[in-house]
């Protein structure tokens, strides 16, 4: 079996100054893998690096998604081959509704994969029930964009998005700020919904108590810019209890 993601001794950074120094990572297909780390340890830019965001330029290494190197592929066909990124910090989009939001991203991919778009009744039903499954309201899909969202919300309609979109790769980045303990568990039973043999999850954190609701299969510490430890959800435990201390200052430059 081939790995869903294999990345190896990634390099990358921004206008030249490197931030992942040598990283080395793979999900197979149906594992749930955590990212933990200090600050400004790398966490967000591998998911920005992944999804192909301007500006970020990996100068070694590769990233392999189902067999294909993700740099050699443009941003839009990353998410028609099923990789989709939520962010950390939501972008907010005043005039566009959540729900053309949804319907035009959802339907720009069925067309890059060459399938059938989606009807207006179609979605709207899909785009309903998958909201109410989150304990959403259906005013929020007629809102616009994360505008006005509280931090909660956003979350919540980034777990949307991804359950609209059923991609192969999730990446979820801080998912679980800003979350009060009941939307914690939603979003945890959204992403745990969207388990399945064939798709796989990176889910990047601060909270032990998150991977309390998603069970992870495998976390990981990232320090520096490299993965330092891998382990089982006891590592977070581990973590939750001794901080990062003993992480720092131990990644190589490779
Ligand atoms: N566009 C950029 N320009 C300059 N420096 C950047 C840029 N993006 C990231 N960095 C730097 O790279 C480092 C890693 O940042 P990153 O956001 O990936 O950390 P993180 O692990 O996600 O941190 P946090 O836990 O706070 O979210 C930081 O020192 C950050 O300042
Ligand atoms: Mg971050």
């Amino acid at each position: 079996m081939s790995a869903l993601l294999d990345i190896n001794n990634l390099h990358a950074g921004v206008d030249g100054t490197p931030i992942l120094n040598g990283l080395s990572l793979a999900i197979q297909p149906g594992e749930v893998h955590a990212i933990m780390g200090p600050n400004g340890s790398g966490k967000s830019t591998l998911s920005y690096v992944l999804s192909g965001k301007d500006g970020y330029e990996v100068s070694d290494g590769e990233m392999l998604f189902d067999g294909r190197s993700l740099a050699d592929m443009a941003p839009e066909e990353r998410a028609i081959a099923g990789l989709f990124l939520a962010f950390q910090y939501p972008l907010e989009i005043p005039g566009v509704t959540n729900m053309t939001f949804l319907k035009t991203s959802l339907n720009a991919i069925l067309r890059g994969r060459g399938e059938d778009e989606m009807d207006a009744a179609s979605f709207l039903r899909l785009a309903r029930e998958k909201s109410r499954a989150l304990g959403m309201n259906d005013e929020m899909l007629k809102r616009q964009l994360n505008v006005g969202f509280s931090g909660g919300e956003k979350k919540r309609n980034e777990i949307l998005q991804m359950a609209m979109l059923e991609p192969k790769l999730g990446i979820l980045d801080e998912t679980d700020s800003g979350l009060d303990i009941d939307a914690l568990k939603t979003v945890a039973e959204g992403v745990n919904a969207l388990r399945a043999p064939d798709r796989g999850m990176l889910v990047i954190t601060h909270y032990q108590r998150l991977l309390d609701f998603i069970k992870p299969d495998v976390v990981h510490v990232m320090a520096a810019g490299q993965i330092v430890k891998s382990g089982g959800p006891e590592l977070a435990l581990e973590l939750e209890k001794s901080g990062y201390g003993e992480y720092v200052g131990e990644a190589v430059n490779a």
